[in-house]
């Protein structure tokens, strides 16, 4: 069965991507996943504090009366406690493209339009194939309208884009007022691909110390539907690839996010608990799912559920919340 899918302009012999995290840590990890059967692999992020602390802890050095670090740095760790640091992250970069064949992209994370983005071209330079660009805020200043916001990450990605020649791929938040309208401008800024959705890890309330507790949990596969709809929303819309990260663990899931657009699927936490087995085991079912289908090929299914080409798409809009709610059964509840 032929599984090829086209994703940021490389032709991949399947749609399967180790998700930007942890596994491209250790070279080794990263060739057991490309022996399993990945077609591209991604690196975790660079953030921007972690680049504008070095920045600053560098001008301290060289300034002995300077003494005022950025008060909002003091929240984020200690350079020294990222795993990888700016110049490792191109060591291990450099590293990763010696010993792999398949695409290697490189991540950075921020939010602002710094000159911390000219690590951009460093990637470029040590040898990624392309670049994915997480821009994920919160905004808490009720004077910025979302739309500024909106331009602002436009800028960004305009910025990288003047930087380099490699792909941009934009990994997205769920949260836009207009999903659609921000793809279509961010493709027009130059992002060859869209990642849908950022997965965010929610801050909890410790009632009993009064705290605010921040914790990592891997996803499960009820992540995906939000994916799934934003797929199917943007797929055949924009002149980008769409890459899917958050929610994928079996092969249906799989299925899915292809059927509703996805070129790419980004896998980690299914990854991270079942190791490169399970990709490899997900390429095989995959492959016999279309046999027993009766599909030519991925590229005949790829789009199939999305808003333009699904037999009625009714259900990813408002008519089936409308639905949902007057056609829950309440005889069936303890009420
Ligand atoms: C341990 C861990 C580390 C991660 N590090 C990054 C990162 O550095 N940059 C990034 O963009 N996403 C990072 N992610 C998010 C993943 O790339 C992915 O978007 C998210 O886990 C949802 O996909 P999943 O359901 O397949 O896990 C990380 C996820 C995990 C679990």
């Amino acid at each position: 069965m032929n599984l090829e899918t086209k994703y940021l302009g490389f032709t991949l012999p399947n749609p399967f991507i180790v998700g930007a995290g942890p596994i491209a840590d250790q070279v080794d990890h990263a060739r057991r996943f490309e022996d399993a059967g990945a077609s591209m692999i991604i690196m975790r992020s660079l953030f921007e504090e972690q680049l504008t602390a070095e920045e600053l802890a560098h001008t301290r050095s060289m300034d002995a009366h300077a003494n005022s670090f950025a008060e909002a740095l003091t929240y984020f760790p200690d350079p020294a406690d990222f795993v990888l640091g700016p110049h490792e992250y191109l060591d291990k970069l450099n590293e990763l493209k010696s010993a792999l064949t398949i695409p290697v992209i490189a991540s950075l994370n921020g939010v602002t339009r710094g000159g911390w983005l000219d690590n951009a071209r460093l990637f470029e330079e040590a040898g990624a194939d392309a670049i994915e660009l997480h821009i994920y805020s919160l905004p808490t200043d009720p004077q910025t309208p979302g739309a500024a916001l909106e331009q602002r990450t436009l800028e960004m990605v305009q910025t990288v884009r003047q930087a380099v020649k490699i792909p941009i791929a934009v990994k997205l938040s769920p949260f836009y007022t207009s999903v659609l309208n921000v793809a279509q401008q961010l493709v027009g800024a130059g992002a060859a691909g869209l990642v849908l959705f950022n997965r965010f890890y929610h801050p909890d309330i410790d009632v009993e110390a009064l705290e605010i507790v921040s914790r990592m949990s891997l996803s499960n596969s009820s992540d995906l539907p939000l994916r799934l709809r934003g797929l199917a929303l943007l797929s055949g819309r924009v002149r980008a690839s769409l890459g899917v990260t958050g929610g994928v663990h079996t092969t249906l899931d799989a299925i899915k996010a292809i059927m509703t657009g996805a070129d790419g699927v980004q896998m980690v936490s299914a990854l991270l608990r079942h190791g490169p087995a399970h990709l490899l085991q997900l390429r095989r079912e995959l492959a016999a799912w279309l046999e027993q289908h009766e599909y030519q090929s991925l590229a005949q299914m790829k789009g199939s559920m999305s808003f333009l080409k699904c037999p009625d798409p009714s259900p990813f809009n408002r008519a089936s919340y409308i639905k949902v709610l007057q056609t829950w059964n309440v005889d069936s509840m303890n009420v």
